[in-house]
């Protein structure tokens, strides 16, 4: 597929999608969607790209929302269907590796939900969150009315959503909507700087854990707690963990094979 609206970056073992439509402050239309739903598909195959990092190009904006101008005329049924199985949120949720939101400017509406649908949120310190959708006389449809309260709390979310309210990245940071605030000039260079130390990392060891994390958002906690050990016991086939604990008791660095 010919990317028209993102650039995909390769950076050693970490992928990065750029989210490119600059001019509309890289508003997710649904070509764009697409494409990162695409490029997504297209990493989870590719076993030397070990965490993805998405983000916006330009100064001002990672996501200022779905692309409004698409929602006019649209129909229950247009917009039933374009959920499908593909909806890039769903895709983002169930990518099997690490995901990581470099949050460079404007995380709004369906760019919040975007980010909530990644697993580690990184703000640069001008980043400015929230739910607008209240505003234009519609309500969130990407994940934000469930991820958000399930990050911040029922009230918070509740008053989030309800008041269409932007909240500056440190404010974020408090209520746990993102993960680390950085200087703005720093923000690349502290993501790939996690992404690169999760990289690092057994890949196939990151695929469980991350598995067993997101599970404790879906299940209750005894069902989570049986699946963690399912996948506890499932790392103990594995040659990376004979290789982790041999390296250990060597004192070297471990040599991962990724199986
Ligand atoms: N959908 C489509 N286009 C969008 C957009 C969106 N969600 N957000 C911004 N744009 C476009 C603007 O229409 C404008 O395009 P134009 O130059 O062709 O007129 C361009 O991006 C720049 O935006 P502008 O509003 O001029 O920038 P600003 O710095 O004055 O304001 C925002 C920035 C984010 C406050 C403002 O663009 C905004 O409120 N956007 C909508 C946010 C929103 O409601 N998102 C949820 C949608 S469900």
């Amino acid at each position: 597929m010919a990317y028209e609206t993102i650039l995909l970056e390769r950076k050693g073992a970490v992928a990065v999608i750029w989210l490119n439509r600059p001019e509309k402050l890289n508003a997710m239309n649904a070509r764009l969607k697409e494409e990162v739903a695409h490029a997504l598909g297209e990493l989870e195959k590719d076993e030397t790209a070990r965490v993805v990092v998405i983000t916006g190009v330009g100064d001002k904006a990672f996501v200022a929302g779905a692309d409004i101008n698409e929602f006019a005329g649209k129909t229950p049924v247009d917009q039933w269907t374009a959920y499908g199985h593909t909806s890039l949120y769903n895709v983002v949720d169930r990518f099997p590796k690490p995901i990581v939101a470099m949050i460079n400017g404007y995380c709004l509406g369906g760019g919040c939900e975007l980010a909530m649908a990644c697993d580690i949120r990184i703000g640069s310190d001008r980043a400015q969150l929230g739910q607008p959708e209240i505003n234009i006389g519609i309500i969130p449809g990407g994940g934000g009315s469930q991820r958000l309260p399930r990050l911040v709390g029922l009230g918070k979310a509740m008053e989030l959503i309800l008041t269409g309210d932007r909240i500056p990245a440190t404010e974020a940071l408090r209520i746990g909507l993102l993960d680390a605030v950085v200087p703005h000039a720093e923000l690349e260079a502290r993501t790939l700087e996690l992404a690169e130390k999760i990289a690092a990392k057994s890949p196939v060891a990151v695929r469980l854990a991350k598995a067993a994390v997101k599970a404790s958002a879906n299940m209750p906690l005894d069902q989570g707690l049986r699946y963690e050990q399912s996948l506890f016991s499932v790392v103990f086939s594995t040659e990376d963990k004979e290789e982790g604990v041999k390296a250990f008791q060597e004192k070297r660095p471990a040599q991962w094979k990724g199986r």
